[in-house]
């Protein structure tokens, strides 16, 4: 059997990243492209990842480039072209680059990979996966953005800070769009089993919900020249290992939803199943009122970042 073969769109900060750890877990072999400005930095980075693969024992094949032509038969891509915040910027500021960018690139992979399972993680994130899907034409389980995963591991990574627990028993959810909206769900937060709520004050919960919707912003003052890269680039190879091994993994992601929530035509974080066809299942829940109105209020913010795309 062949190996798999992913494709990652940006060979920045990200996409070196997600090379080194798709590489890392042999989910298959890389292809590391940026535009042809950048292919040395996409083949530098190749060259450097695969003379480490001898060091530390992993048989993928890496390699960089400026064709989209060497993306044909990708199984999975992941994009992070486009340009990142700069303190002080919101995500939606990056809109209009950023929405060039992504035509470009869509139309592109819309030749050379139409079936591939597509992940967008460049910002404004929720708006950037709705053009991939409007330019590609490609189904609503192909197509997703990766953003309830990060902003997932944001809210677990300062929990298990305040409680002085391993984050591997945390268990949560954030959903919501990938902005400052996003809606952590508490209620159903808990430490191996245990409610959060019953562990933490209130007005405390509230300051770490506050700290996890600023959670980018944080990175982006303190690196001063970008925005987050490791833990973006895990978490979309979670999504991506779930598709190629048919994990079917219960993963927040933005999804188009049809329905849902009681939402629609609109790209949203909902907890959905990823396995071999993609998203498999959106994981519908009650929500309490509280909750409802904070969905309905990010769904209002991405409405209207989509139709800034005027596609
Ligand atoms: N096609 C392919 N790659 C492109 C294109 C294009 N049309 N235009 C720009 N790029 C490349 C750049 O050359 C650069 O190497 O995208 C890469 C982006 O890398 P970084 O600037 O390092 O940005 P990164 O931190 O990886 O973030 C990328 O993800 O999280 C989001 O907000 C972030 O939108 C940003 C994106």
């Amino acid at each position: 059997m062949a190996r798999h073969k992913i494709g990652l769109v940006g060979a920045g900060q990200i996409g070196g990243n997600l090379a080194l750890f798709a590489a890392q877990k042999e989910l298959g072999d890389v292809v590391l492209f940026d535009i042809p400005a950048a292919e040395g930095l996409a083949k530098g980075k190749a060259l450097d990842m695969q003379q480490m693969s001898t060091i530390e024992g992993f048989d993928s094949r890496i390699v960089g480039s400026s064709n989209y032509d060497d993306l044909k038969g990708c199984d999975v891509i992941i994009i992070t072209a486009g340009i990142p915040r700069k303190p002080g910027m919101s995500r939606e500021d990056l809109l209009e680059t950023n929405l060039k960018i992504m035509t470009s690139v869509a139309e592109n992979l819309k030749r050379v990979c139409p079936n591939a399972f597509m992940i967008n993680i460049a910002n404004p994130l929720d708006a950037m996966v709705y053009a991939l899907k409007k330019i590609t034409g490609g189904s609503r389980q192909k197509i997703v953005g990766m953003s309830g995963i990060l902003d997932s591991a944001r809210y677990k990574a300062f929990l298990s800070m305040e409680l002085d627990i391993s984050m591997k028993d945390i268990t949560t959810l954030v959903l919501g769009g990938h902005g400052d909206d996003m809606v952590p769900i508490s209620r159903l937060t808990t430490a191996g089993g245990v409610p959060v709520t019953s562990l933490i004050k209130p007005e405390r919960i509230k300051e770490i919900e506050d700290r996890t919707r600023q959670g980018g912003a944080e990175i982006v003052k303190l690196l001063v020249n970008g925005s987050a890269y490791f833990a973006p680039a895990a978490a979309a190879i979670e999504m991506a290992e779930s598709y190629l091994l048919d994990q079917r993994r219960v993963l927040p992601c933005a999804v188009w939803l049809e329905g849902e929530f009681g939402l629609k035509e609109v790209y949203f974080g909902v907890p959905c199943i990823i396995g071999k066809n993609g998203v498999e299942k959106v994981l519908e829940f009650e929500l309490n009122a509280d909750e409802k109105a904070g969905m309905a209020k990010s769904a209002d913010s991405v409405k209207k970042t989509m139709a800034a795309t005027r596609l």
